[in-house]
């Protein structure tokens, strides 16, 4: 990065424009593996602006993916934030795990926390953002008691566990009625991101919605040009983001 000094409106302005901007976060779920190394490097030298690790237990979601010890090794592999989606059950038994490991968000789902309150709180003690995320059956409503501590809104737009799934379109509405709570709240700097099935084409609907961050798995690593999928997905939303 060059040595560019900013004043303090400056420094706002950015701000203000990295809050308008859409950012695409790809998801690791839909990577290589066992090149896990090449596979970051690809969706960072492509533009990437956060990197999704979806962490599944198979008891929340019919599937199992990876844990805490898998995030350490890719925090050593990418200076991307790294957006934890856990789709766990007893989330709060691995909060402290995964800020060890180097996450810088942790979004836990709704369904899957008794005390959400609390564990949000807790995130966000740890010095990570905190997220939610809400199955396409879940209504907004399970947010508006923890609008003050969510940095996150994840509108889940597939049912979680597999990636390539097909789009639900029936949840674009919730992105702008969640949108619209944190609005309302005061929370104008919380971002509502958008996981599942997104594509150039989905992606215009989410963002016209109100979401400003797409996690992308499918439409990302099963491209065969990374960096060109990252650009179409961010081009595809550029008059819908004005
Ligand atoms: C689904 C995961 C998603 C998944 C998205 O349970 O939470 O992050 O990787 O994959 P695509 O973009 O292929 O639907
Ligand atoms: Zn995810």
């Amino acid at each position: 990065m060059g040595m560019i000094t900013l004043s303090s409106s400056q420094e706002a302005e950015v701000k203000m424009s990295e809050i308008g901007s859409i950012l695409v976060a790809p998801s690791i779920l839909s990577a290589d593996f066992a090149n896990l190394a090449s596979e970051l490097k690809r969706a960072e030298d492509g533009g990437a602006d956060w990197i999704h690790v979806d962490v599944m237990d198979g008891h929340f979601v019919p599937n199992l993916t990876i844990g805490p010890p898998v995030v350490r090794a890719i925090r050593q592999q990418t200076s991307l934030p790294l957006d934890c989606h856990l789709m766990i059950e007893n989330a709060d038994l691995y909060l402290d795990d995964f800020a060890k490991a180097g996450a810088n968000h942790v979004i836990v789902h709704a369904e899957a926390c008794t005390h959400l309150q609390r564990t949000l709180s807790h995130i966000r003690q740890l010095g990570m953002k905190s997220g939610v995320a809400l199955n396409p059956a879940t209504v907004p409503d399970a947010l508006s008691y923890v609008l003050d501590v969510t940095d996150l809104v994840l509108v889940m737009t597939v049912n979680p566990g597999f990636g390539g799934q097909k789009f639900i379109d029936s949840v674009v509405p919730k992105i702008r009625a969640i949108r619209n709570m944190l609005d309302e709240a005061g929370r104008k700097d919380a971002r509502v991101c958008v996981d599942g099935g997104i594509n150039e084409e989905t992606a215009r609907l989410v963002v016209q919605a109100g979401a400003t961050v797409l996690v992308a798995g499918k439409s990302v690593y099963g491209a065969p040009d990374v960096a060109q999928a990252i650009r179409s997905l961010k081009s595809s939303v550029a008059v819908s983001n004005i």
